[in-house]
Formats: structure tokens, sequence, C-alpha cells
């Protein structure tokens, strides 16, 4: 959607927003830290911009370069009507690219239709990506996606027009292999670049997708670094989020799921959990490799105390992370050049990339708005992001209650950098 449209927009001193750490002082003077009841920090501006309304709750979300807002309403609970979405205005939306291919028809090749998309992401020369899971909506328990459904397609931003699409082998497919989210590396590799796909099944995996020849290669598949954890409970606005069938109670194992690219490694979170990971773009390609090494290959920065739906990256080497369980946006760091502090008697500033140990995870923004962040572009300073309560949906509520309450809001907030390329 264009800027003009948008609403409930605070303006002012858009640049003092950040570095927002500076911001944080719930607290009056003189007061003690815990008070009053009310005493919980908001990070960053307390009226973060509203761009979109949705009447459903969306999980993927793309800016494209005129700022129009693009979501996705997968249909892992069923049938939606309309799987992508442009933005029209900030209540307003049409299906994209068009109608048609919102729904494959009886005995239609399921890789020319969406299937089931759950994001759409904009890579850095002017193409629309989805991912699809193709996991139809009454797909029963134990099956594996539909083949040629599981996929990646690419679109021109501009015209719509489907431009290529790349299926996801019948091999992998097995274990309900459920490609979950995508990000595009357009100069990886010399050729038309890579794309890398997160798998959240439970015994997941991650994906590259060669993007000149279409090969593709799974590697940590049913890995520690990819699997939730045992038993996994999670928090949500202050209670405790099991997964349920009916009044049985179970846990989500959910894996891999939220992506970034960024200083040419892969950053990738483990949703049931509170682990997230990084690996170099190389590694994850090499197909010379074998398991053993690209396992070995895999950087742990330390917990980040949420589970964490998305993930996405500025063109400074700045990874953020959707911190569902903190009503929060984190960032770090990943240039040392970025750097701001002191850490292990290393000083701010100087070059290359953080080595894991000295990862430094700070807030962004926290905010009661901030409900299930669930993806988020950056764009001309701009970071976006929708939200969707995931946690309050029926598998995450006693008795399969859906708690959810729309509209489900998407927002903006400035942090004055582009997009990673
Ligand atoms: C897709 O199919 C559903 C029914 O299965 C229907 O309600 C919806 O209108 C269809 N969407 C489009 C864009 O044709
Ligand atoms: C997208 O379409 C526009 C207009 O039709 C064209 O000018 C542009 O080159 C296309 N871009 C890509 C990446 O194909
Ligand atoms: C994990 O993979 C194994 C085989 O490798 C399979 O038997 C099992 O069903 C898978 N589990 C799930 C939950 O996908
Ligand atoms: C997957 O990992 C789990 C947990 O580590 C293990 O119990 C299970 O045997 C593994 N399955 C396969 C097929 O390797
Ligand atoms: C939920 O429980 C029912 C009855 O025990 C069982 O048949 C069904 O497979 C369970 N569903 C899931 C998703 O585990
Ligand atoms: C994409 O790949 C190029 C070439 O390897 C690399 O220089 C760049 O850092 C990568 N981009 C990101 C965002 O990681
Ligand atoms: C669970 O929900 C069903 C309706 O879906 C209702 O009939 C049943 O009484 C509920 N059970 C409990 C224990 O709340």
């Amino acid at each position: 959607m264009h800027l003009g449209l948008l609403a409930l927009a605070s303006t002012g001193a858009a640049s003092s927003y950040f570095p927002v750490t500076e911001d944080f002082r719930p607290f009056g003077p003189g007061y003690n830290h815990g008070a009053y009841p009310q005493d919980f920090g908001i990070v960053g501006p307390p009226n973060l911009q509203a761009v979109h309304d949705s009447q459903n709750p969306p999980t993927g979300l793309a800016v494209d370069s005129e700022h129009n807002v693009y979501l996705t309403y997968p249909r892992n609970m069923g049938q939606t009507p309309v799987n992508v979405v442009r933005c029209t205005s900030f209540n307003d939306e049409q299906p994209w690219p068009n109608a048609a291919i919102q729904n494959c028809t009886d005995g239609q090749d399921p890789s020319t239709c969406f299937v089931n998309v759950q994001n759409v992401v904009l890579d850095s020369i002017g193409q629309l990506w989805v991912v699809d899971s193709g996991f139809p909506a009454d797909a029963e328990d134990g099956a594996n996606a539909l083949y040629g459904g599981s996929k990646i397609m690419s679109f021109n931003e501009s015209s719509g027009e489907h431009i290529r699409t790349y299926a996801i082998p019948k091999e992998y497919l097995q274990h309900q292999m459920n490609a979950n989210d995508v990000r595009i590396n357009n100069t990886l590799g010399g050729g038309n670049g890579y794309a890398f796909i997160t798998d959240e099944s439970t015994n997941s995996s991650l994906l590259s997708v060669n993007l000149d020849d279409g090969s593709v290669i799974r590697r940590l598949l049913n890995t520690s670094v990819v699997r939730a954890d045992e038993k996994y409970v999670g928090s949500y606005d202050g209670n405790l989020i099991y997964c349920w069938n009916k009044t049985e109670i179970g846990y989500c194992t959910t894996g891999a799921d939220g992506i970034a690219l960024a200083s040419g490694n892969v950053y990738w979170g483990v949703l049931a959990s509170r682990r997230y990971y990084f690996i170099s773009q190389e590694a994850m390609t090499d197909s010379s490799l074998s398991d053993d090494d690209v396992l070995a290959a895999v950087q742990d920065p330390g917990q980040c105390a949420t589970e964490q739906a998305g993930f996405t990256a500025d063109k400074h080497g700045r990874v953020y992370i959707l911190a569902s369980e903190q009503n929060a946006i984190y960032y770090v760091d990943t240039q040392q050049s970025e750097v701001d502090m002191t850490v292990n008697g290393v000083q701010p500033g100087g070059e290359g990339r953080v080595p894991a140990d000295r990862y430094v995870v700070k807030t962004l923004v926290r905010n009661g708005m901030i409900q299930h962040a669930d993806s988020a572009a950056i764009l001309d300073g701009w970071l976006y992001f929708n939200t969707n309560q995931l946690q309050l949906s029926p598998d995450r509520q006693y008795n399969n209650t859906d708690n959810r309450k729309g509209p489900f809001r998407s927002f903006r907030v400035w942090i004055g950098r582009g997009p990673a390329v």
C-alpha cells in the first residue's frame, strides 16, 4: 500500500527512535523498579505506525519497491479464500498476482497454482517469491506435501508476471517436509543465486536451491539445531502455551521457521525453542560436504529468550528477530563495524564478521501492539511486520478454542536502514 494511505501514523523525528536502547526508561525518576503494577517497559516509539488491518491472520509479509504490502493467508488451519494478496488500502486487499492462481482446480498440476503459500519475499532484483508448503487445507495427518505443490515461485514485482517455479524434488518431501519460509541471495555462486528454505516439520531441515539448475540439497535433517526442544512450553502475554488436542495436553514440535540472510550467513530460528543459529551460505550450498561437516559448520550464538517465527536483515548486517514471547522485535549486529559495545575485551568498531561467542541480542521495540509478529521486511528505512496472535490459535489453546481476536494489524517502525542484499 502506498504511503499516503497510512493510518494511525505517529509522526516525529523518526531517526531519534534508533538506537532505541536509550528509550528504555519505563520508570520515573526516584522510583523503585517495580513500585507499580504497570511497571512494564515499552521500548521504541509508543505508537507503531499501523499500515494494514486484516480480517484473517496473515503469516507472510513483503513490501515492494513502491511500499505496496503483500500478505499471505495460509491454509494450515483450513481453506482461505485467497492465499496471497496485495493491500490496496488500510482495509482492502486484492488477490495477487491474480484470482485464478489462488486455488488449484481438480486435476491441475499443483506446481502451477497456490496450494498453501506461507510467505512472500522480495529479492534484490525486483522479483517477488512465494514459498508454498504444498499441504492442501484438507491434508491427512502424516501425509507428505504434494509433489509440485511444495515449491518456490518467482514473479515480476511490478507486472505480477510469473517468471519461474522450482519444485522441491520428491525425495525431499519425506517425513512431512514442510517448506515454511524462504530467502534469496541473487549473487551467491555467480549465476542466478540461491534460495534457502526452512522446513518446519517435526524432523525439520534446511534446504538450499540452486536457482540456475534447480538442484536442491536438504541439510541438517532431524538434527538438534533444527528440532524443537523436548516438551517445549511457550509463553504469550503472560500465559503459558501448550499444544492441545481438545483437552489432551501436548507440546508443540515446530522446527526451523524464520530465516534471514546477512553477512554471507543463513540465520534461522527453531520455533518451538528459544534457540537460533547461523551457518555460512557457502557451507549450505556446497554439495561436496558431508552432513556431518555441515552440522559442524553451524554456529550457536546462544539462546534468545523467545520463540521466534520470523527473521529479517538489513544492509549493515543487522539481523532482526521477531520475539513473540516478548511482544518485541530484537536485533543483533553481525558486522564488527556496527558493534557499539566492548565485548570480551574487543572494542566497538573494527572489521569482519562478529564471531558467535560475541553476539549480543538487543531489543528494538517492545509493545503490546506486537501480538506475535510473524514476518518482516525492510524498505527505505522502514521495518514492516505483520502480527497474527499465533499462540491464541486453536492448536495452542485449551480444547482448541480459537482465542484470536482480529482484525490483525500490520505495522512499520523506523530503523533508518535498507534491506540486506
Ligand atoms: C478458492 O476456493 C474457495 C473454496 O474452496 C472459494 O471460497 C474461494 O472463493 C476461491 N478463491 C478464489 C480467488 O477463487
Ligand atoms: C518486470 O516487468 C517490467 C514491466 O513489465 C519490466 O520493465 C521489468 O524489466 C521486469 N523485471 C523483471 C525483473 O523481469
Ligand atoms: C521423522 O523421520 C522418521 C524417519 O526418518 C519418521 O519415521 C518419522 O515419522 C518422522 N517423524 C515425524 C514426526 O515426522
Ligand atoms: C530424530 O531425532 C530424534 C531426537 O533426537 C530421535 O529420537 C529420532 O530417532 C530421530 N529420528 C531419525 C529418523 O533419525
Ligand atoms: C487427537 O486425539 C484423537 C483422539 O485421541 C486422535 O485420534 C487424533 O489422532 C489426535 N490428533 C492429533 C493431531 O494428534
Ligand atoms: C550473498 O552472496 C554474496 C556472494 O557470496 C555475499 O557477498 C553476500 O554477503 C551475500 N548476501 C547476504 C545478505 O548474505
Ligand atoms: C470442548 O469444546 C466442545 C465444543 O467444541 C464442547 O462441546 C466441550 O464441552 C468442550 N469441553 C470442555 C472440557 O470444555
